[in-house]
């Protein structure tokens, strides 16, 4: 099963590009730009991510993302989790970036874009890993000054598929932000959003019916409305499911009682992604790895998963088409 998982093709639909910022990169990274970081090795790194709840790991993980300057750290950054790609078999990424993570700080909006984006084409290029990229509005912040982050991003609109909603949940609904998305979409952005992670199935259903997204990033608790869950497979909306992310944020005591499988059998499309893989303890192989181990998952389970992938990926009909292809194929010779 590992082997058969290691060499699957795959795409990975949820994954935060500040999230795969390992301890050593931010150490060297910290170094060059002679900032100071409150932790003296990378042991000492590894043991502050123990977090009880979102924002604990949120508290944590801008921190990290402070010592990000300039271009080629974002460069840097992203050219390392490509890198896992190549190496995972992820054939294809939809990366997010927190932009107001970094332009709150005095970064550009330019220096984020410009060294994520040529990472992804070097990426392209040498790798032949293919990726997209969401813009994620932080809601804990207004919207007014998501509105701020959208017309930074319009000089690079050619850039970026989606946007996105992502920090804080409980007490930010997606109704908070109905203005900036109705923008966004005007300007092509196609909308996408974490919904249902820690909030109620309510926020899932604002996110649907007032953002109109066509994605939902995490999902979990639209279990508890049968009515919405319904829905959202007459939608025909997949949900971007991350297993280590939701044991490592307590959103789930426990793999083995991890919705998945449930959700698969009622007809929901998910995928299995790594959300913010330094963080949660594994990139994307390794959460198959453990959510097939904890639920018994069998080859045609994680050939559906993979399958989702692409079939629900921001990709043209035809690149999906030739993803889908070479997966047709490899499970035929592995099965
Ligand atoms: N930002 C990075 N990871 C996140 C998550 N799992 N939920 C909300 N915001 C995030
Ligand atoms: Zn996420």
């Amino acid at each position: 099963m590992k082997h058969f998982i290691e060499n699957l093709p795959k795409a990975e639909l949820h994954l935060h590009i500040e999230g795969t910022f390992e301890p050593e990169l931010m150490f060297a990274i910290a170094q060059r730009n002679a900032i100071a970081i409150k932790y003296k090795s990378i042991e000492e790194i590894k043991a502050a991510y123990q977090f009880d709840c979102l924002q604990d790991f949120l508290d944590i993980y801008y921190q990290g993302a402070g010592v990000l300057i300039t271009e080629k750290d974002f460069y840097d950054l992203t050219y390392s989790y490509l890198q896992k790609c190549a190496a995972q078999n992820v054939r294809h990424t939809e990366i997010m970036f927190d932009p107001q993570t970094h332009t709150e700080r005095g970064i550009s909006f330019e220096t984020v874009i410009t060294g994520i984006s040529k990472a992804c084409n070097d990426a392209k290029e040498n790798l032949g890993v293919s990726s997209l990229l969401i813009m994620s509005y932080l809601r804990h912040l207004s919207e007014e000054d998501a509105f701020k982050t959208l017309q930074q991003s319009l000089p690079f609109k050619h850039l970026i598929a989606a946007v996105g909603l992502d920090s804080s949940e409980k007490g930010n609904p997606p109704s908070k932000f109905q203005q900036v998305f109705e923008a966004s979409v005007k300007e092509g952005y196609i909308p996408l959003a974490h919904a249902g992670e820690e909030g109620p199935a309510e926020y899932v259903w604002e996110a649907l019916d007032i953002l109109k997204i066509k994605r939902i990033d995490h999902g979990n608790n639209s279990l508890q409305d049968e009515a919405l869950v319904k829905e959202i497979i007459r939608r025909d909306i997949a949900l971007t499911v991350c297993p280590l992310s939701n044991t490592a944020l307590q959103v789930v005591d426990n793999l083995k009682n991890h919705p998945l499988k449930k959700m698969m059998g009622i007809g929901l499309k998910v995928t299995i992604n790594s959300d913010d893989p330094a963080y949660f303890g594994g990139q994307v192989n390794q959460n198959f790895i453990a959510i097939q181990e904890a639920l018994q998952l069998t080859k045609n389970d994680l050939y559906e998963l993979a399958k989702n992938s692409f079939q629900y990926s921001l990709l043209d009909t035809v690149a999906k088409q030739q993803y889908l292809d070479e997966l047709d194929n490899y499970y035929k010779d592995n099965i």
